[in-house]
């Protein structure tokens, strides 16, 4: 027998990319969510959604039987209600990043996801880009030796969209879109057990947060990494990457069309850089659909869970704490 999904989609502005991402699964979207109802119309007409199914109240999705798998993007703040309304009714959940803002948060939602047989996902979309997911086949295939220096940015300039939610004094830079450059050497390079970090405050005078933020980071005895945030910067959008192995050298992005592999030759030093084509995919919302579903439909574990997006908000948390106070901070993975 055929099985047939049927998904809701909460939040019509980055979430209909979760529209887009179950209509190339195939999925039947059973109802689209948006509490503005000029969003809610706009993306009805957009994808065809008709009005019976269009809910401006995200609890008509918890009380509809029909749906199972529902995504939520709305505000970061809002993460932890709608994903433990959601959970406690059985939903199978797949909610943006970041986690939750807050320790306390981060726990909630993964009490709720312990107490449900439903399962839970966080949309770290990074280890969904083409780019990142090639670079991490290379290094689990053991082609540039170990790990020994791992970096990454996220360079994006918020200074149009952070007249919202996201100047929350919680909502600081390198947890909003920082958690992307942190969850990227996490899922490549393990946990940092250590991080040092500096701010500055230049370019978003709007946010009470810094907006440039420089990370030290200790993985382990020989593994250290760095990562830099910066929201308000002059630039294009990257989030340059760079991984350095005992054999070899990995330089990617998220934005580029190839990415350059570095290997040794017999006498140890390294070949020429070798240029690798890339399809250009930095919101693969189809990838990261097609993979929570299979979780569901085959009973399969699923890798991010709430767990895994606490551990790397955790880690900025870390960052932000080590930035305010100038302490070595050690971020407490123990969730
Ligand atoms: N993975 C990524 O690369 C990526 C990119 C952008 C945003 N995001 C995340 O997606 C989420 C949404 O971000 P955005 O840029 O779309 O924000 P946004 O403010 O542009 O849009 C949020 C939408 O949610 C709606 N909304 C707010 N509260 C709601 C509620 N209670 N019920 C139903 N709808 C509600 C708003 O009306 C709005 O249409 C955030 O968590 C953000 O961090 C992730």
């Amino acid at each position: 027998m055929e099985k047939k999904i049927i998904s809701a989609h909460i939040g019509m502005q980055f979430g209909m990319s979760h529209v887009e991402g179950a209509l190339a699964f195939g999925a039947e979207i059973g109802a689209i969510c948006d509490s503005n109802p000029d969003n809610l119309r706009a993306a009805g007409e957009r994808y065809g959604i008709p009005a019976e199914k269009q809910y401006i109240d995200y609890m008509d999705i918890v009380r509809n039987p029909d749906i199972q798998i529902v995504t939520v993007a709305v505000p970061d703040q809002q993460h932890k209600k709608i994903s433990c309304d959601l959970l406690r009714a059985g939903k199978h959940v797949l909610c943006e990043k970041p986690l939750a803002l807050t320790r306390e948060d981060l726990e909630e939602i993964i009490r709720a996801a312990d107490a449900s047989e439903a399962k839970f996902m966080v949309g770290q979309i990074c280890r969904f880009t083409p780019a990142f997911e090639k670079a991490k086949q290379i290094i689990d295939a053991g082609t540039i030796g170990e790990l020994y220096y791992v970096e990454s940015e996220y360079a994006h300039d918020y200074m149009k969209i952070v007249d919202n939610w996201r100047a929350d004094p919680k909502r600081h830079g390198v947890i909003g879109g920082g958690c992307h450059a942190v969850d990227l050497l996490r899922w490549l390079a393990g946990d940092p057990q250590e991080v040092f970090a500096y701010g500055t405050h230049r370019l978003l005078p709007q946010v009470p947060y810094d907006d440039a933020t420089i990370a030290v980071l200790k993985f382990g005895e020989n593994l250290v990494g760095k990562v830099f945030v910066s929201t308000g910067c002059k630039r294009d959008y990257t989030m340059r990457t760079v991984i350095y192995g005992t054999k070899g050298t990995i330089i990617c992005d998220n934005t580029s069309p190839t990415m350059t592999l570095f290997t040794v030759g017999e006498d140890e030093m390294a070949h020429e850089g070798q240029t690798i084509d890339i399809q250009v995919n930095n919101h693969n919302a189809a990838r990261e659909f097609e993979v929570f579903a299979d979780a569901i439909l085959n009973n399969k574990p699923v890798t991010m869970d709430a767990r895994e997006g606490a551990k790397t908000v955790e880690a900025c948390l870390s960052i932000v704490k080590s930035s305010e106070t100038g302490q070595i901070v050690h971020p407490n993975y123990n969730f």
